[in-house]
């Protein structure tokens, strides 16, 4: 996607052939940085401080990872130690196992002096498959979104979507933002309501700074905002991403989809989830075996900001001395979820759903 004009993935290697590049999202949206990834312990902080973060965005820099990683030492043990490392450091989003799996598969049975390149080749591949299953999540989200303006008569459609699930999140396109990128460049006019996603507030600082870069209208609303917008009729479709989908198609997502999803049910307002496969894990039955990711504490009680001079600075929000919990994703039951966006096409979130569109990987053992 384009900032200013000018293309942009969110990982790129750099011109030395080698190193790896990165915006680093946690400047955004007060500053646009690109920064070099050149050994393994540094794309582990990137993926743990959320210098990269969105699901498919993990797995590609994982990849990368290894990568990295087999430069500095190719070895049997250096291989499987380095994806066990990288396995530890975010634990909802199965895009980083399903990455590291891809990764281990890849090089194991090979010599050492041929993983480097296989490893960089393998990343490589990875970026490129999320692009065109995001381009897909896109052509086939489309035709909702067409549909609904053909009934609005040229009314913009409006759509809801929490957290950051756009181009920032993947390595192009985005998940639930590409159906609105594709509507809106076939000139079919959209509104989305931004939901700000407290407390890393990603909708506020990344779905915004990427919806406008691109010229789509929108909206950024408090968290709490969305069943009121719902019940006043000004919500014509959610769309929201996803960190994994067990096989009977319950969500795990960013903090707060829950609700959107209830509000969106008793509001008769559809709601969708846009996911590329390598976010379907096949090996847990349902939601409740999903791993929930319980981030720090201070994340919920300071805050950053610009101050009107231009520096950033971080403040205290809360009473001092009070604790907080910050379980940083929930659960959406698939009974909530009225379709699943896929590169194959959009099916219901359910096992029949998900095994009609990918035949070949029906859950053969669950956690
Ligand atoms: O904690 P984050 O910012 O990594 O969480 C990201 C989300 O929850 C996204 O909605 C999800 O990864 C889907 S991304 C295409």
């Amino acid at each position: 996607m384009k900032i200013d004009g000018k293309p942009h993935r969110t990982i790129w290697l750099e011109d030395n052939g080698w190193s790896v590049g990165i915006i680093d999202q946690t400047k955004l949206p007060h500053a646009f940085v690109a920064i070099s990834l050149r050994n393994v312990g540094e794309a582990a902080h990137a993926i743990r401080s959320m210098q990269v973060r969105g699901a498919p965005l993990i797995g590609a820099t994982a990849a990368h990872a290894v990568a990295l990683a087999m430069r500095e030492d190719s070895s049997d043990d250096a291989l499987q130690k380095a994806i066990a490392f990288l396995a530890e450091q975010r634990p909802t989003a199965i895009n980083l196992r399903w990455a590291l799996e891809e990764m281990r598969a890849a090089l194991t049975p090979l010599a050492p002096d041929q993983r480097v390149a296989a490893a960089y080749s393998r990343a490589a591949a990875i970026c490129e498959d999320d692009v065109e299953s995001c381009r897909r999540i896109g052509v086939n989200g489309l035709k909702l979104i067409a549909d609904i303006a053909q009934r609005k008569g040229g009314k913009p459609v409006q759509i809801l979507t929490h957290c950051n699930a756009g181009w920032l999140a993947c390595v192009d396109w985005g998940t639930a933002t590409s159906p609105i990128y594709h509507a809106f460049d076939a000139g079919i006019p959209v509104h989305v309501w931004v939901d700000e996603t407290r407390p890393r507030n990603q909708g506020a600082a990344l779905t915004a700074f990427e919806l406008g870069h691109h010229g789509v209208p929108h909206t950024i609303v408090a968290d709490n905002a969305g069943g009121h917008l719902m019940q006043r009729g000004d919500v014509d479709l959610v769309i929201v991403g996803t960190d994994r989908v067990s096989a009977n198609g319950d969500v795990a997502n960013k903090i707060g989809t829950y609700l959107k999803a209830l509000a969106a049910c008793d509001n008769n307002v559809p709601f969708y989830v846009a996911l590329p496969y390598s976010t379907i894990d096949w090996s847990v039955a349902s939601g409740a075996h999903i791993p929930i990711e319980e981030r720090a504490a201070d994340e919920v009680l300071r805050m950053s900001g610009r101050l009107a001079g231009g520096a950033v600075v971080e403040v205290e929000i809360a009473a001092p001395g009070s604790p907080a919990a910050n379980p940083a994703f929930d659960i959406t039951p698939a009974r909530l979820v009225t379709g699943l966006i896929t590169e194959r096409g959009v099916t219901g979130a359910s096992s029949e759903g998900l095994n009609s569109l990918y035949p070949e990987r029906k859950l053969t053992s669950v956690a």
